[in-house]
């Protein structure tokens, strides 16, 4: 029998939102407030963590509407990036819109996020659009790439 732990993709609960602030906080300079993961949870948004037994090493949100998916936010912790963990949370939360019958899912990514849209353009997402000073900065605004993939 195997005792290697496994990694794995579980539904995020009000308990997750503690540990799930620490990483957003050490990888985003614009981080969610603790409060934004709770109300998404309680709105049925798709709310998932990616851990290893109880360490939580990334997460994602999506919402659904009809035809479409929206992921709202997505990270992994610092230590555990380039590990194919964002990669699976992106394919999970395709998987699901599909089943769930969309038709496309949509994010939308800085303009400076090159790792993350290296990341987007591999899985087949594509640029379609540019929302003007969508984000906020160190110094002013910055534009939002969005990008589509056809599910
Ligand atoms: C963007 C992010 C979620 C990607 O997650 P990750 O677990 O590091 O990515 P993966 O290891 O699954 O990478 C998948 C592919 O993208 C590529 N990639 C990922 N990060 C990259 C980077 N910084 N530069 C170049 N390529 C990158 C990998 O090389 C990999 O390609 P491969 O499968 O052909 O080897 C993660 O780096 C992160 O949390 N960053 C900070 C927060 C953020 O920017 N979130 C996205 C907001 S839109």
């Amino acid at each position: 029998m195997s005792t290697e732990p496994t990694i794995e993709i579980r539904e995020m609960c009000l308990e997750d939102v503690q540990q799930v602030i620490s990483i957003e906080r050490e990888i985003f300079l614009f981080p969610w407030s603790p409060g934004n993961f709770s109300d998404s949870i309680r709105s049925g948004y798709v709310c998932r963590t990616i851990a290893e037994e109880s360490t939580i090493l990334g997460y994602g949100i999506t919402m659904m509407s009809l035809e479409e998916a929206h992921i709202l936010t997505l990270g992994v912790s610092a230590n555990w990036q380039k590990q194919g963990l964002g990669r699976m949370l992106i394919e999970y939360f395709a998987n699901y819109a599909r089943i769930e019958g969309a038709k496309s899912i949509w994010l939308d990514v800085r303009e400076s996020n090159q790792g993350a849209i290296s990341l987007y353009k591999k899985m087949g997402f594509i640029h379609v659009a540019i929302r003007k000073g969508y984000y906020p900065a160190m110094w002013g605004r910055e534009d939002a790439l969005v990008m589509k993939l056809e599910l």
